[in-house]
């Protein structure tokens, strides 16, 4: 198997882990993450659920999040959603379009995205023409 293929395998093991700990008792959906960061550390995340269904969020911004807030540049992403069938629709197993986003802030642009069970992608393949703030001039 090439470094790449080994890379993307060994980072998806780490996201199914992560899914194992998600807290989805409304959904009973279970979502993984795993970022590679620049010193070569890996950081989990898992979805995390409120009684209050519009504070939950997802496994990825999670894991991207809890990288930034250690000082760690994100680098590769990995995700996985354990509870999807094997006959079921591809959609089932993408990121959401708000990880995307967040994804496209937090990432590299060429930063590879393994989605278990469909494949690796390029960050901007997922999200070809993402929000983008111009911050206003304050003179
Ligand atoms: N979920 C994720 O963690 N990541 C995604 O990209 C899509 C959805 C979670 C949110 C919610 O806890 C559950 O999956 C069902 O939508």
């Amino acid at each position: 198997m090439a470094p790449a293929e080994n890379n993307a395998e060994s980072l998806l093991v780490r996201a199914r882990q992560a899914a194992e700990r998600a807290h989805c008792p409304y959904s009973n959906f279970h979502v993984g993450a795993a970022v590679r960061c620049d010193d070569g550390s890996v950081i989990e995340g898992c979805n995390v659920e409120s009684a209050s269904y519009g504070l939950s969020i997802c496994a990825e911004r999670v894991a991207l999040f809890s990288a930034i807030s250690q000082g760690k540049k994100p680098l590769e992403l990995a995700v996985s959603c354990i509870d999807t069938q094997s006959d079921a629709v591809p959609g089932s197993r993408m990121p959401c379009g708000a990880c995307r986003q967040v994804m496209q802030e937090l990432l590299p642009s060429k930063a590879k995205v393994s989605i278990d069970g469909v494949g690796t992608k390029q960050l901007e393949q997922l999200l070809p023409a993402p929000f983008e703030l111009t911050q206003p001039n304050i003179d």
